[in-house]
């Protein structure tokens, strides 16, 4: 396997990002400094270290994506092109959405093959926090985003959980943070107010923030430091 394939496959970085690590004499194979990226490694036997640290193939994967809409959150469909679609064949294997974002809404969405991380992640017990920037029809009062922090009645049996709620750019805008995910459950928090969505970007999960250089539709591999803060944070969560 070549070098850069096997550095970003483990979760160092990006394809390029490794390329600029190796070329500034961050990596080793086995007792010599690499040369260039696409030096060829048997992944078996040699011993990678970056930084004088060592560095495993493992074998679960995690990307970010930024989604895009009018793809759906699901790993195949037969009407609408899915997450996966908007990945290589070759890094899309095996890999499945963590959670769901509605078909309209954009920004950050993990892919991955690793089930605990997803559970953890997903679980209700977990409270993990997700942020979004919430673009509305009219414009988010004071009172409507008190009412979003104390919880609202969308329809379910319990109200929901207490959420930080503040004003964005623009009068209709707002950043919304909520420890649960239930269906629609921005859509209908701001229903329950008296206002309508009209779009929404998911900007975190946890301790994993969308990458701001990622347009929609792109998407790159967790560094090695956010799968640490992410599987940290997720287990750390209250429950
Ligand atoms: N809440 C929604 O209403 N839609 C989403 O996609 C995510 C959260």
């Amino acid at each position: 396997m070549r070098l850069d394939k096997f550095l970003s496959n483990a979760g160092v970085g990006s394809r390029s990002q490794v390329k600029a690590l190796i070329k500034k004499g961050q990596v080793s194979i086995n007792d010599h400094k690499a040369r260039s990226s696409d030096e060829v490694i048997d992944e078996n036997n040699d011993v990678i270290y970056y930084q004088g640290k060592r560095i495993s193939l493992c074998k679960h994967r995690y990307y970010m994506l930024n989604k895009p809409t009018g793809v759906v959150s699901a790993t195949e469909d037969n009407l609408d092109k899915t997450v996966l679609d908007c990945l290589s064949k070759e890094d899309a294997k095996d890999l499945f959405p963590v959670g769901r974002l509605d078909k309209d809404t954009t920004g950050l969405l993990l892919l991955t093959n690793d089930g605990e991380l997803s559970h953890n992640l997903l679980s209700p017990r977990k409270h993990v926090d997700k942020t979004y920037y919430v673009t509305c029809e009219s414009e988010v009062t004071e009172e409507q985003l008190e009412t979003l922090r104390k919880g609202v009645d969308i329809g379910d049996d319990k109200k929901t959980l207490p959420a930080l709620a503040k004003a964005g750019q623009h009068e209709n805008e707002l950043y919304l943070t909520i420890r649960e995910g239930r269906f629609h459950q921005v859509k209908r928090m701001l229903h329950a107010v008296g206002n309508k969505v009209v779009s929404l970007k998911r900007l975190s999960m946890g301790s994993l923030k969308l990458d701001d250089n990622l347009k929609p539709g792109e998407y790159r591999a967790l560094t090695a430091e956010e799968l640490k803060d992410l599987k940290g944070g997720s287990i750390k969560m209250p429950v």
